[in-house]
C-alpha cells in the first residue's frame, strides 16, 4: 500500500511525479522517492518521510530535469522507513529502475539465489530482489524488457503494482499489476501511471484500468500493449472516460481533508440514495440489487466481510437488515474469514463493504466466498476498483473521494446504501408493514438536513475536546444500533489522536470496564431518545457514581441525561434505526478537534494508510 505515479511524454515529469505523489499520500508516506530520465543517465532522489521532504531534497539536490519518471511514496513493508528503503530501487547494472506497491512474499528465496549468482543489495526491500529478478531474466534470456517483466513476474507470488524503466530502452515503461491498482492516465503524446487516477486528472479523461496479471508496454507516440502475464494473450486496452474532477479531490478551503469529508456527509448521503429511492412512488431501485433479488430473498443468511471503518458500518447493517427484512446476518472480519475455513455455500449471500475497493484481506475473502458457491455483492466507493470488479454485483456509494484516512463519509454513506438495500428486501419480503416502510423512506430523506443541524455542534464539540484532550483513556458506550457507533467513535479517536479508547454495549461496562472508570475517565454516552434509553440512563448513573465525565449524545430536548451528565451534545430525533448516522457526526467531530488540539496530522496518522493492499 504505496502510491506509484509515472510519466512519459513531453512535459517535465518531476512536478506531475510530486503533485501526483501528494494525492496519493493517503496510501503511505514514511518515504518518497522520484527517478528521472534526463536523455543520458538516471537521477534518483529519495528520502526518508513525507512528499514535502522530498521536495525540499529535489530544491537542493541533484538534477531532476527530464521527461520520463516514476516516483513513490512508500508505507514500509519490508525494511524500515529510511533513505535507502525507499523507492525508486536500481538494479544492480544500474541500467533499470522500478517503484513497487504491494509485497513479494518469495523475495527472500529469490534474493538468496540471486546472491548465490553474484548479485548485491543495498536495502531491505524485496522491491530491490524484484528489479535484479528482471535484470537476472533479461540478461539471461537476452530478452526486451517487457519479456523479462513477464517472465520474472511469473516467478514472483505476492502482489505488486509496478512501473519499471530501462536505460537502455528510455521510450517505454512497463506497468503490470496483481492484487494492487495500477491505472494509466492516456494523454495527447503523453501517458501516466498511477495508484488511481488522482494524479493525472488536470490532464485527461481517459484511463485504462489494469486488471489483476496484466502489464502494458507503454511507449511514446505508439499505443499501449496489454498482455495477461500468465498467459501471454493480448488484451484490448479499455479506455474509460472519468467523470471524476479536481475540486473533489481538493481541500475546498477546510484546513484538513477530515474536516472537509464531515461536512461533506449530507452531501454525500443525499449522492447515495440520490435516483435509487423514490419516496413519493415509494420505490427504492438499485439494479444491482434487482438483478439479483431472487438470490438475496432466498439466501438463508447474509455474510457481511470488511475491515475498519468499514466493519463497523457492516455491524449497525446487522441490526438493521435483521429488524427490516428479518435475514439473519453475521458480520467477519476479513482477514478472520479468509483463513478459518467458513461455512459457506451457494445458499449464502456475502456483502464485502470496502471504501477503497482495494483492501487485501477483504479481496481475499470474497474470493473465498466465491470459490464456495456464494453470490458476492460489493458495496464500495471507488468506482471501477478491484472489489467492484471481482464482486458478481453491487451498487456504489458515491460518496466522492475520501482522502483523509480516518474513514468519515465513507461509514455514513455505506450505513445509508446498506439500509436502503434491507428496506428493499423487507419490501418485498413482507416483513415490514406497508406504513413502516414509507415511515423509513421518508426519514430517509430527511437525514442529509438532519446531519447539517447536527453539524452545527462544531463548537461545541471543540470546546469539549478542549477539556478532554489530555486525557489517557476514553470510552464510547452505545447499545442496539448505536454500539457500532461506538466502535467507531473509538477507533476515530485512536487513530488520529493516539489516545487509546474502547467501545462498548454500556450494558457490558459492568463486566469490565467499570472497572477503569474514576474521575480522569470521559466516557462518551450514546443515550438518544429511542432504543433502549431507560437502561441507557441507568448505565450513566453508574458512571457517575464512580465519578466518570459523562459526554451524552442525547435527542433534543433531553432534560433526563442532561441533568446527570458533564456534557450533552443534542442530535435531532430520528428513529432508532437511522439514528446512527446522526449519532456518528460528534464522534467525529470530537476525535477530529482533540487531535487538532494536541497537534497531531488528521489527515496522515502515523502508521497507518488508507488503502490497505498487503494482507
Ligand atoms: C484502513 C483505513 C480505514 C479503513 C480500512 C478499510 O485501515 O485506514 O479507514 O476503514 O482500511 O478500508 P476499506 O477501503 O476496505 O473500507
Amino acid at each position: 500500500m504505496c502510491g506509484i505515479v509515472g510519466y512519459i511524454g513531453y512535459r517535465e515529469a518531476q512536478p506531475i511525479i510530486v503533485k501526483g505523489l501528494k494525492r496519493l499520500e493517503y496510501r503511505g508516506y514514511d518515504s518518497a522517492g522520484i527517478a528521472l530520465f534526463d536523455g543520458k543517465e538516471i537521477n534518483v532522489t529519495k528520502t526518508k518521510g513525507k512528499v514535502s521532504d522530498l521536495e525540499e531534497k529535489i530544491l537542493n539536490g541533484n538534477n531532476t530535469s527530464g521527461t520520463i519518471g516514476i516516483g513513490h511514496t512508500r508505507w514500509a513493508t519490508h525494511g524500515i522507513p529510511n533513505d535507502v528503503n525507499s523507492h525508486p530501487h536500481y538494479s544492480n547494472s544500474g541500467d533499470l529502475v522500478i517503484i513497487h506497491n504491494g509485497i513479494i512474499e518469495n523475495y527472500a528465496t529469490i534474493k538468496q539465489e540471486l546472491e548465490n549468482r553474484g548479485y548485491v543489495f543495498q536495502s531491505d526491500t524485496d522491491t530491490e530482489v524484484l528489479v535484479n529478478l528482471i535484470e537476472d531474466v533479461q540478461k539471461n534470456g537476452n530478452f526486451k524488457l517487457g519479456k523479462a517483466v513477464q517472465v520474472a513476474l511469473n516467478q514472483v507470488i505476492g502482489a505488486y503494482a509496478i512501473a519499471v524503466f530501462d536505460l537502455k530502452k528510455p521510450n517505454e515503461i512497463i506497468a503490470a499489476r496483481l492484487g494492487s491498482p495500477l491505472a494509466i492516465g492516456v494523454g495527447e503524446g503523453e501517458f501516466f501511471i498511477a495508484s488511481d487516477a488522482s494524479p493525472f486528472i488536470e490532464y485527461t479523461n481517459n484511463a485504462i484500468y489494469l486488471e489483476d496479471e496484466e502489464m502494458a508496454i507503454i511507449r511514446l507516440h505508439k499505443d499501449t500493449k496489454i498482455r495477461n502475464i500468465t498467459n501471454d494473450r493480448l488484451v484490448s486496452p479499455y479506455v474509460q472516460e472519468l467523470k471524476l474532477n479536481l475540486e473533489e479531490i481538493e481541500k475546498g478551503g477546510y484546513e484538513h481533508f477530515m474536516l472537509k469529508e464531515i461536512f461533506e456527509q449530507p452531501e454525500a448521503i443525499k449522492d447515495t440514495y440520490r435516483g435509487r429511492l423514490n419516496v413519493s412512488k415509494g420505490i427504492i431501485k438499485m439494479a444491482g440489487v434487482e438483478d439479483h433479488l431472487e438470490t438475496f430473498l432466498n439466501a438463508q443468511k447474509i455474510t457481511i466481510v470488511a475491515c475498519g471503518t468499514s466493519w463497523h458500518a457492516g455491524l449497525v447493517a446487522e441490526y438493521v437488515f435483521e429488524k427490516l427484512a428479518r435475514i439473519p446476518v453475521e458480520v467477519e472480519y476479513a482477514s478472520e474469514f479468509r483463513y478459518r475455513n467458513p461455512v459457506i455455500s451457494n445458499k449464502d449471500v456475502v456483502i464485502a463493504i470496502s471504501q477503497s475497493g482495494e483492501t487485501a484481506d477483504t479481496l481475499a475473502a470474497i474470493k473465498l466466498a466465491k470459490e464456495n458457491g456464494a453470490f458476492v455483492f460489493g458495496v464500495c466507493n471507488v468506482v471501477g476498483s478491484s472489489i467492484s470488479r471481482e464482486t458478481h454485483s453491487g451498487a456504489y456509494t458515491h460518496a466522492g473521494p475520501e482522502i483523509g484516512v480516518a474513514s468519515t463519509k465513507a461509514f455514513t454513506t455505506q450505513i445509508t446504501l446498506l439500509t436502503l438495500i434491507a428496506l428493499r428486501l423487507a419490501k418485498a419480503k413482507g416483513t415490514l408493514s406497508n406504513s413502516d416502510y414509507k415511515r423509513y423512506l421518508v426519514e430517509l430523506e430527511t437525514i442529509p438536513s438532519k446531519v447539517e443541524e447536527v453539524l452545527e455542534a462544531d463548537k461545541l464539540t471543540k470546546m469539549i475536546g478542549e477539556i478532554y484532550k489530555d486525557a489517557s483513556n476514553f470510552l464510547y458506550l452505545g447499545r442496539g444500533f448505536n454500539f457500532p457507533v461506538a466502535l467507531e467513535g473509538a477507533l476515530k479517536l485512536k487513530e488520529i489522536s493516539y489516545i487509546h479508547a474502547e467501545g462498548y454495549p454500556a450494558a457490558e461496562m459492568k463486566h469490565g470496564p467499570i472497572a477503569l472508570i474514576d474521575e480522569n475517565m470521559p466516557i462518551v454516552v450514546i443515550a438518544t431518545k429511542y432504543g433502549h434509553y431507560e437502561k441507557i440512563v441507568s448505565n450513566i448513573q453508574e458512571i457517575k457514581s464512580r465519578k466518570g465525565k459523562i459526554i451524552g449524545i442525547v435527542t433534543k430536548g433531553d432534560t433526563q441525561v442532561k441533568s446527570i451528565a458533564d456534557h450533552i451534545i443534542e442530535v435531532p430525533e430520528s428513529s432508532e434505526l437511522l439514528s446512527p448516522l446522526l449519532t456518528t457526526i460528534p464522534l467525529q467531530l470530537l476525535s477530529y478537534y482533540i487531535a487538532i488540539l494536541l497537534n497531531k496530522n488528521v489527515d496522515q496518522p502515523r502508521n497507518l494508510a488508507k488503502s490497505v493492499t498487503v494482507e
